[in-house]
């Protein structure tokens, strides 16, 4: 099989990196790749797989390039296509592709879209009411919002409707904060387009967890629980970012209370879509708060997490394009997904300043050293080929991962290879997977 995968990040890496070492594939090209991409090689031919230097979001041309080189199977990586509508693209164009089409992307791209769902559906997640800029010059509407708010206390938290490259969601810790965040999107137009519908919902307190499910429109196959590290700093302080590093599994919920989020997220999300008319094939990523009343659900995405993949497909044992190929045509339940029962653990290596501005072109090196341990595997993020040099080009650059028996040794495993790598102004975090020793 050719396959084409579209992205550039460590995600993308990541499913590279685990397609590759399928069998059936014996061609790949990625749009654009990074810099450890372009390194990789295929199990079956020893062929390497090729980086294609169109964006993620250029659809013309990425949809030229398909009708040339008749990839098997596209496979993509990033939400933003998805929402796109690449998916629907590329079918209307006779190309078998992987992810979720544009109405299903709404999950993710609309969370006015997804709150309503959710609420339609039972689905456990925080009390919220959802108001547009335009509805900002009606009294009653106004008046519904200001009691929800009364009604919640000092704390809530102001989400923009739209994609805001994760910056739209906005913690609240007392009323003129609250008034601040929700004017400032809906009159000062502070996210554009993305916040001219706002969620405010209740704040929700608990341990933050991530679930993953592969779907084919009819069967959700879950996967083992993984917990994302979000703020830049030690101890969860400093700022959001995209994820400071994973691991899975978490102790946080056991077997049984993972099937119980099943049936309570996920059946009801199966069903709500079958009966909205939504062909859900692709990745369901439920971000999940165990709060004290239960799981709830604060978001869902259509794409899978990053580094949540990092730790995902390390621990996979099934042939990955097999997999996604059954989520494409609609025979997942005639699989079973198989995990190694080690733990895995992935630490990212961020440029010095990131979330913030950062530099870019830093030179790294120590890959061979961090890559000879075993059971270890370098992911690239923001990187660069710069002549015979592999260089910054990004905020996060790389996801060291390492597989343990437990939890403990892939922790140390992981950051055993982190000391063996180099670059100026380089940050990590030193506690992932803490919480959970
Ligand atoms: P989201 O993009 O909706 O997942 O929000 C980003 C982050 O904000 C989440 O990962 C949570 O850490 C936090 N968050 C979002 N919604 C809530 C909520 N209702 N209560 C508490 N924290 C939240
Ligand atoms: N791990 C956070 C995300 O992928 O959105």
């Amino acid at each position: 099989m050719k396959l084409l995968i579209i992205g550039s990040g460590g995600r993308e890496h990541a499913l590279v990196w685990k397609l590759a070492r399928s069998p059936h594939v014996t061609q790949m090209w990625c749009a654009p790749g990074n810099a450890g991409i372009g390194s990789e090689r295929l199990v079956k031919n020893g062929v390497p797989v090729e980086c294609v230097n169109i964006g993620a979001e250029d659809l013309p041309k990425l949809l030229a390039f398909a009708q040339e080189k008749r990839p098997d199977l596209t496979v993509v990586g990033p939400d933003n296509p998805l929402a796109l509508g690449m998916v629907d693209l590329f079918q209307k164009h006779g190309l078998r592709i992987w992810g979720v089409n544009r109405k299903a992307a709404q999950f993710e791209s609309s969370k006015v879209f997804s709150q309503n769902f959710m609420e339609k559906y039972g689905i456990p997640t925080a009390r919220a009411v959802s108001i547009s800029a335009g509805q900002f010059t009606e009294e009653s509407r106004l008046q519904e919002v200001r009691r929800f708010v009364m009604e919640l206390g000092d704390r809530c938290v102001v989400k923009a409707d739209g994609l805001a490259l994760g910056k739209g969601v906005l913690i609240c810790n007392n009323y003129s904060e609250t008034y601040a965040a929700i004017t400032g999107m809906l009159v000062g137009k502070k996210f554009g387009e993305a916040g001219k519908r706002i969620v405010i919902q209740e704040f929700l307190e608990g341990v933050e967890v991530s679930l993953h499910a592969l779907c084919d429109g009819k069967t959700a196959k879950l996967f083992p629980t993984s917990q994302d590290h979000k703020r830049a700093l030690d101890g969860d302080l400093g700022l959001n970012t995209g994820g400071m590093g994973t691991y899975s599994p978490t102790p946080f919920l056991t077997d049984a209370q993972l099937a119980d989020v099943a049936r309570k997220i996920l059946d009801p999300f199966t069903r709500g879509c079958v009966a909205e008319g939504i062909d859900y094939r692709g990745i369901l990523y439920p971000g999940i708060m165990l709060t004290k009343d239960g799981p709830k659900v604060l978001e869902f995405n259509t794409r899978f997490g990053d580094p949540e993949t990092q730790v995902y497909l390390t621990r996979l044992e099934n042939d990955f394009v097999e997999l996604l190929d059954a989520s494409v045509s609609g025979t997942l339940d005639k699989l079973e997904l198989k995990w190694s029962a080690m733990a895995s653990v992935c630490v990212v290596m961020a440029s010095g300043g990131y979330p913030g501005s950062y530099a870019k072109g830093k030179v790294i090196s120590g890959f061979d050293a961090a890559n000879a341990f075993p059971r270890t595997k370098v992911f690239h993020a923001g990187t660069a080929r710069a002549g015979e040099q592999i260089v910054t080009n990004g905020g996060r650059v790389l996801g060291v991962t390492a597989l343990g028996d437990d939890l403990k040794s892939a922790q140390a495993a992981a950051y055993a290879a982190v000391e063996k790598i180099h670059f100026d102004g380089a940050h990590f975090r030193r506690d992932i997977a803490a919480k959970a020793l």
